[in-house]
């Protein structure tokens, strides 16, 4: 079964060709990273033009690379919700006009339930272990998730505020690091410098499993401003005292997320854990839950499939044997509890 998979919730247009679920035939992701640095972050209106001008090239190149012909793809698998309503749009319309001109079944995808499908592609013949706890954290979602079976959730716990990726985000600009802040603030992390007036605080980590990031992102902004007031430093004159704020605000913003994943797990009695979404690429994130969560296995794809790609949208889309009238349309809120148990199988 080779499923074409195609992306756009956000800012990368991603189409990838999977066949049986797990086997990446191409993988292409146009990123509008460049566009938006220069605004600093995404600027939604700008996000669904830079789409529509990248995804015919985009599906061009991903049945190139994969040595596919669109009448030879079996379904035709799209994200449909959660995102900017712009972005989705741009997706979902291509992934109605093949469907619909080539006669494929289509497929809506929860973007958030993807990102947990993205350890398919991971291992060759990966099994999961259910129940298990699955923690996406990316630029709009924090979210630990029990999954029960495939397409039976429930949300343990989420952000009350700012997403993680979206807390990276602004601590890299407090810095004048660039967009997205997350690789950057991995990039320049580092303790070196031996100062002890900066560690952050670590909202809710002994409580519950929901998560608080706004707080944080204060006191990041607070102390950074004071340091810089006390010392005066920018990111070309003093590297070393951003470098050790960074590494601060990583520490902090790690410690809770692998505190949350093994506390779920505790609390849940899951046989696994899964992380996914564009934070679960942190390196110093991936140490700590390697170190700290060991009762049960860990997966967490490569960093290339952590951020957003459309071969978790066609790697999920394996697992459903429904699909969706030719009428779809984008839902920018949708949940994953949203997804019906009885339409998989
Ligand atoms: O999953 P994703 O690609 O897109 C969304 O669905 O939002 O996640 C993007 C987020 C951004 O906030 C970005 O800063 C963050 O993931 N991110 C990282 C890293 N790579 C991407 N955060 C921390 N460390 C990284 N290496
Ligand atoms: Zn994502």
């Amino acid at each position: 079964m080779i499923i074409l998979g195609i992306e756009t919730s956000c800012d990368e247009t991603a189409i990838s060709i999977v066949e049986n679920g797990s086997k990446l035939l191409s993988n292409v992701i146009r990123s509008q990273v460049e566009i938006h640095a220069q605004y600093g972050g995404i600027v939604p209106e700008v996000a669904s033009r830079a789409h529509v001008a990248a995804i015919i090239p985009a599906l061009q190149q991903a049945l190139n690379n994969a040595n596919v012909k669109i009448e030879e793809v079996d379904k035709i698998a799209v994200t449909f919700g959660p995102g900017l309503a712009g972005s989705l749009l741009v997706g979902v319309n291509l992934a109605k006009t093949l469907a619909y001109i080539y006669k494929k079944p289509l497929l809506g995808i929860n973007h958030i339930e993807a990102h947990i499908y993205s350890s398919w592609l991971e291992k060759d013949n990966f099994v999961p272990r259910f129940p298990l706890i699955s923690m996406v954290a990316s630029g709009g979602h924090t979210e630990l998730i029990l999954m029960r079976e495939h397409g039976d959730y429930e949300i343990l716990g989420q952000t009350k505020d700012d997403a993680a990726g979206e807390a990276f985000d602004k601590a890299a600009r407090v810095l004048g690091l660039s967009y997205p802040g997350g690789p950057e603030i991995q990039k320049y992390a580092s303790n070196e410098l031996d100062v002890s007036d900066l560690i952050m605080p670590r909202p809710l980590l002994r409580e519950g499993l929901d998560f608080s990031f706004s707080g944080l992102k204060t006191a990041f902004l607070n102390k950074s401003r004071s340091k810089s007031a006390e010392i005066g430093f920018d990111i070309s004159q003093d590297t070393k005292i951003v470098s050790r704020l960074a590494w601060e605000f990583q520490e902090a913003i790690t410690e809770v997320l692998a505190t949350k994943i093994d506390r779920a797990i505790k609390f849940s009695g899951a046989k696994m854990a899964i992380v996914g979404g564009g934070v679960a690429a942190n390196a110093r994130l991936r140490e700590r839950i390697e170190n700290q969560v060991t009762q049960v296995p860990v997966v967490i794809p490569r960093p290339g499939l952590c951020i957003d790609n459309g071969a978790m949208i066609a790697a999920c889309a394996y697992f459903k044997k429904y699909e969706h009238k030719i009428d779809l349309d984008v839902n920018p809120g949708l949940s994953i509890e949203d997804n019906p148990v009885i339409d998989y199988l």
